[in-house]
């Protein structure tokens, strides 16, 4: 799988440009804030609909314009797949695949897979739950579309049910059971994202696991979905768990919180407060592990993400790396880059070329980004 071209309109700071990648090792290179992320952005942007930055799609929009256009063209199984976004608020943003109009974000994924990593991937095990929530959801999402779909259903629920428990006022005694409305909708849709958030991490885990010790010699790594539902679950035993049985759980723990929600007015179980931890050899690498055993956690969970990519659907996912080589040690940065090997299609950002090694450097093709006064440029390097 492969991008061949990007057409960009007022996408960042980028007014107009229309760019042939021909090679599958690309190395953007330019000064600090001459618009690399931001092109790595628009091409995530274009394969997952997920930006590495931005918490509103208007953000993306050229400052003081008023709507962006992000096309790709996309070779995959030799044809091509042309995606295009149009952002015009307020209305709705427009998808498009193939210059067919998709009304549902899951018919506009899964035609085109990218695995993003960028270096605050690596404080993922530093940041907090919300952040591995996140991370967690938009990779299920890649490889089950209808994922997306469903934790917006979840968060619609959610918020109408909180509107319904602040108007309670807190009063536990009076006229609550439109509660129950809320409840059933959120257990029944809330467990069906616990339980496909579990399969993947199980799936997930036989990839990272393999990486992980590959690289850090002998370690063994484990992953633990906390969950205010079902408590604490070693994703390797989650097949004990169907979407009824969760639901049944989600049933009782609503019951037991009744109270204490309508006091706090907000939902206080669900998933979304669940968290996920990883251990090394039965120890907390959130609490315990180095810095450079972290790093190693989200590399192998990042070539992990690639590998599943590729069992699911057989494609090999593009990688796009932003800036994170200078922040992995020379070992790590081995492992990476031959890790991804000649399978990937790689779009690397980098201030230089200091750190990668010659061989890297030979069959990669360098551009060189360049904020003119208006907007950025690229040109051969
Ligand atoms: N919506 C926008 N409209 C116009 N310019 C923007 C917009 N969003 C961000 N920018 C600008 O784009 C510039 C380039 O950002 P970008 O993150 O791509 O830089 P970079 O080349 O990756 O730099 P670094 O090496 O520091 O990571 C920034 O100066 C930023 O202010
Ligand atoms: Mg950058």
């Amino acid at each position: 799988m492969f991008i061949k071209n990007v057409q960009l309109r007022n996408f960042r700071n980028y007014s107009d440009l229309n760019l042939d990648f021909d090679a599958d090792k690309i190395l953007l290179t330019g000064k600090n804030a001459q618009g690399k992320t931001n092109l790595l952005e628009a091409i995530g942007y274009l394969a997952s609909l997920k930006t590495i930055k931005a918490k509103h799609d208007s953000e993306l929009i050229k400052w003081g314009e008023d709507f962006s256009k992000i096309k790709g063209v996309f070779t995959k199984n030799d044809s091509d797949t042309t995606l295009e976004i149009v952002l015009n608020p307020p209305k709705k943003k427009l998808l498009k695949v193939n210059e067919i109009k998709k009304n549902k974000t899951s018919e506009y994924l899964s035609n085109i897979f990218s695995v993003s990593f960028s270096t605050s991937d690596l404080a993922l095990l530093r940041g907090n739950p919300e952040d591995r929530r996140t991370w967690l959801d938009e990779a299920v999402s890649s490889l089950y579309p209808a994922h997306a779909d469903r934790i917006s259903k979840y968060n619609k629920i959610r918020t109408q049910k909180n509107n319904f428990l602040k108007s309670l006022g807190g009063n536990i005694n009076g006229e609550n059971a439109l509660l129950d409305v809320w409840n059933e909708q959120l257990a029944i849709t809330g467990s069906n994202i616990i339980l496909l958030r579990l399969n993947f991490l199980k799936e997930l885990l036989k990839y990272a696991r393999q990486k992980h010790s590959h690289i850090s010699l002998k370690e063994t790594l484990s992953i633990v979905y906390n969950s205010s539902i079902l408590e604490d679950v070693n994703v390797e035993d989650v097949s004990e768990w169907t979407s009824a049985k969760i639901a049944e759980k989600f049933y009782e723990r609503l019951d037991e919180k009744r109270n204490e929600e309508i006091i706090r007015a907000q939902s206080v179980v669900g998933p979304h407060r669940d968290d996920v931890s990883f251990f090394i050899d039965n120890i907390n690498s959130q609490k315990f592990a180095s810095q450079g055993q972290q790093r190693t956690i989200v590399l192998a969970l990042k070539l992990a993400e690639t590998e599943l990519i590729r069992s699911k659907t057989g494609y090999n996912a593009i990688l796009l790396l932003d800036d994170v080589l200078a922040e992995l040690d020379d070992i790590r940065q081995t492992y990476l880059l031959n890790g991804i090997e000649e399978r990937h299609q790689t779009i690397i950002t980098s201030v230089d070329t200091l750190h990668f090694d010659k061989r890297y450097l030979e069959n990669v093709k360098i551009y060189k980004i360049i904020q003119n006064e208006n907007s950025a440029d690229i040109i051969p390097a």
